[in-house]
């Protein structure tokens, strides 16, 4: 996209440096543990060390010993409100502190009152609880079959552990397209649970102003606006009015998804401050955050295309256990359990399609959250990249070439999937040629072939994604009955600065530049004079908030939108002071000319002061607008990843050589804020390719609770990324923009597992499921007798 605005302006297209970071790289950032108020009292958590097992007594006299404990808060004491259950995102039930029986390890049992951090801990410590050891299911196969331990005993009539069943496609023809095709392949892939692991864990602080009686809490959240409705929902009875609740997102480091729930020690800390009358912290540890936030991922899958011998796909059968922990607590739109799961079809034009997905309860932590994806996309994205890699293996066909005969071709837009999706835009070819020019794909294949004959073990591996974001059109996607559209509100002062808030928030993503330069471009009011607030339910207007790479499609559109606005009450103004027609009058970003009279013009700035000083008679003072913009349709970008390996045969050591990224998210609003997107985004997407897996032994302990055993990448184990674009421009946005935050982390992990068996594919390796780690590779160099001496 052409340059419109000058560098001084800054409007979209320019990187810009990121107006947030000179408080982030001082220090100087503000997060909720950043917050002291004066008596603030400090909770922390009782935790429960079995996975399944009866509460049998609760002993608080050690606790109450410890100097500064004030009180041990049990679900006795919030069943007396009526709060020791709340209800999950997906209408299920969770527990706030339980009352009979915990369901999974480190869930919380009770909370312990302090006047200090230190003193809270120690009293958490002394807190003496009981338990009688009830029998385990962490395989959510196995907590399917006759006979297994019926875990939700809360539910009445409750009889085994499946939650739902959903199913969505053709079935008939689905079936009828495989058994006629020339070629099936069919593949269990077990997608794990990980963790988004960001830097800030999750907390928040309460406070209850018993003489106005106004609750404000502090808090880790992505969706300011929807927690204080689901507050007032939950706790209208014991007198929380939504007038009366002020939530405030400040900083956050690092959301992915992770800070769309509502955790326990949240409810527990407004409880205790609404008792109190005291301002109430609590902060999760890491490993508390690791071990009890919730999850992603954690889906088997089993994946079963058919194509014709000439290598054109035809069908996709997909039957998937979703393990969901002891409670449905996913974040997904109300009418999709599996989220957008079904968008798995891919950049492929399939003619039939069916999916079905079971949702089943474990003794795990609850969860199922969309981690920097759209719900359920990277799930799909992985299944249908595998299955595009085994299918063109299988044929004996180039991967990219299987590819480029199977795309939805640029002409095909708007496309409608088989799986009911219409994807606004795209050139998957054009991606994909252009990832393989950059990375040499010829020339690579011929050195893998000189290789492989000297018995070194190199794989080039593609993911040629479609992603689905900015949920949504509010016909088809709400979260608890609201629906999903976003918001901005602009003002304009006389001196033409101005103020903007939005129903988002930002957790790393940059909405303060981002915004800002998508108001310069449509105002001409430099970025810098554009002050951009997210986060404070009392003061933005009403939305959904910042997950699934929405805020662009959404609140983006929505700023545009309002500034439209405000350039035609603009207009009507610039016309009285230059005594012209409106329709006399040409637009360039900034400034308002008579047509034909180019030096008769009045400056965005000039008009801005004329609103409160000068403005026409009849006409109202000002210069503000709202949009609260309700997107026609969710944005489709997409990308095409090539990933080259070299595995050590020593040590079974998967070692990324290079990897090339070519995204398109439409027109871009700051090419440096992407390029950062995705650059966090692969390492998001290497990370659980090769390194991180939360896993539980068989009674329920957690294998990865801590840094120690879920390996983060550092910049060690990270490649150089070598990134690149197209613009395929989205025909309904109003910026021609889609999302891209979480691209990245949905695309590259297919790259990385299609290099790793394309290296090993000779062998007779057909799948390795992720994270690839060396002693996995290093058995499977060992069972084909290709072990370095
Ligand atoms: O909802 P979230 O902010 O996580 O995701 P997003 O809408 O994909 O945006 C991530 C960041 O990239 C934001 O700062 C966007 O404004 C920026 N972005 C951009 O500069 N150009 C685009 N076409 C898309 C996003």
């Amino acid at each position: 996209m052409a340059l419109r605005t000058s560098p001084e302006v800054s409007g979209m297209g320019h990187a810009m440096k990121r107006k947030e970071d000179p408080r982030f790289i001082r220090g100087k950032g503000n997060y909720v543990d950043d917050l002291q108020l004066p008596g603030m009292l400090y909770l922390d958590i009782v935790r429960s060390p079995f996975a399944h097992a009866k509460i049998t007594r609760i002993d608080s006299a050690k606790a109450l010993a410890v100097p500064g404990v004030l009180a041990v808060i049990t679900g006795e004491t919030l069943a007396q409100y009526n709060l020791h259950w709340m209800p999950t995102l997906m209408s299920d039930t969770q527990m706030v502190l339980p009352v009979e029986k915990v369901m999974y390890q480190a869930q919380e049992v009770a909370a312990v009152l302090a006047t200090s951090r230190y003193a809270a801990a120690d009293g958490a410590a002394a807190v003496e609880v009981q338990y009688e050891a009830l029998p385990v299911v962490v395989d959510p196969k196995k907590a399917l079959e006759p006979g297994a331990p019926v875990l939700r005993t809360d539910k009445k009539d409750k009889k085994d552990n499946h939650i739902w069943h959903w199913e969505w496609g053709d079935r008939a023809a689905t079936d009828r397209a495989i058994a006629e095709a020339d070629v099936t392949v069919k593949q269990d892939i077990y997608i794990p649970r990980v963790h988004v692991a960001s830097i800030e864990t999750c907390g928040c602080v309460a406070h209850f102003d018993k003489v106005n009686e106004k609750l404000t809490v502090w808090m880790t959240t992505q969706a300011p606006h929807a927690i204080r409705t689901v507050f007032a929902l939950v706790a209208g009875h014991v007198g929380l009015a939504e007038h009366k609740i002020r939530i405030i997102s400040p900083d956050i480091g690092g959301g992915f998804g992770g800070k769309v729930p509502v955790y326990p020690g949240y409810v527990i800390a407004v409880a205790a401050s609404v008792l109190t009358g005291k301002p109430v912290k609590w902060i999760e540890d890491r490993m508390e955050n690791l071990q009890a936030d919730s999850f992603a991922r954690d889906y088997h899958i089993s994946a079963e295309p058919g194509a014709r011998k000439d290598g054109t796909l035809t069908a996709l059968r997909i039957k998937t256990i979703a393990d969901h922990g002891y409670t449905d607590a996913a974040a997904n739109p109300s009418k999709f359990p599996a989220g957008l799961f079904h968008v798995c079809t891919g950049s492929y034009d399939l003619k039939a399609a069916h999916v079905e997905v079971d949702g089943v309860y474990t003794n795990k932590p609850p969860g199922g959250i969309a981690y920097r994806c759209s719900f359920r996309v990277t799930e799909a994205v992985h299944t249908i990249e595998r299955m595009a890699d085994l299918m063109a293996h299988e044929l004996g066909m180039d991967p990219a070439d299987f590819r480029l005969k199977n795309f939805v071709k640029p002409e095909q837009f708007p496309y409608k999937s088989a799986l009911g999706w219409e994807y606004d835009s795209g050139n998957y070819a054009g991606a994909l040629q252009k990832a393989m020019e950059q990375i040499g794909y010829a020339e690579l294949k011929r050195e893998q072939a000189d290789k492989r004959a000297r018995g070194d073990l190199m794989g080039i591996g593609i993911s040629s994604f479609t992603e689905i974001v900015g949920a949504g059109p509010s016909k088809h996607f709400d979260i608890l009955g609201l629906k999903m559209f976003d918001s901005c509100e602009i003002r304009i002062h006389p001196t033409g600065k101005a103020i903007a808030r939005f129903g988002t928030k930002s957790q790393g993503q940059g909405h303060e530049t981002t915004y800002a330069q998508i108001l310069a471009e449509e105002l001409g009011i430099p970025a810098k004079d554009i002050q951009i607030e997210e986060g404070d339910t009392d003061t933005a207007p009403y939305g959904l908030g910042t997950y699934a790479s929405r805020s662009t499609p959404t609140a983006g559109a929505a700023a545009a939108v309002a500034a439209r606005k405000i350039q035609d009450k603009a207009r009507k103004i610039a016309a009285h002071l230059l005594e012209a027609a409106e329709g006399d009058l040409v637009w360039e970003p900034g400034k308002f000319s008579v047509k034909g009279a180019p030096d008769k013009s009045k400056t965005i700035q000039e008009i801005a002061f004329a609103a409160y000083t000068n403005h026409p008679q009849g006409m109202e003072a000002g210069l503000e607008a709202v949009s609260y913009y309700d997107p026609p349709n969710l944005t489709y970008p997409f990308g095409s990843y090539i990933c080259v390996v070299d595995i050590d045969r020593g040590t079974g050591e998967v070692k990324v050589r290079r990897f090339v990224a070519i995204d398109d998210c439409g027109n871009i609003i700051n090419p440096m804020i992407v390029q950062g997107q995705i650059h966090g985004g692969l390492t998001m997407g290497l990370a659980p390719a090769l390194y991180e897996e939360i896993s539980y032994d068989e009674i329920g302990n957690v294998q990865g609770g801590s840094f120690i055993d879920y390996l983060v990448p550092t910049a060690v184990e990270t490649p150089k990324w070598e990134t690149g674009h197209t613009v395929t421009p989205s025909p309904h946005h109003p910026l021609g923009a889609k999302g891209v935050g979480e691209s990245a982390t949905v695309g590259a992990p297919a790259a990385i597992a299609n290099a790793v068996v394309d290296a090993l594919w000779h062998l007779g390796v057909r799948h390795v499921d992720i994270p690839i780690t060396p002693p996995k590779v290093w058995k499977l160099l060992r069972d084909h007798g290709v072990m370095a001496e």
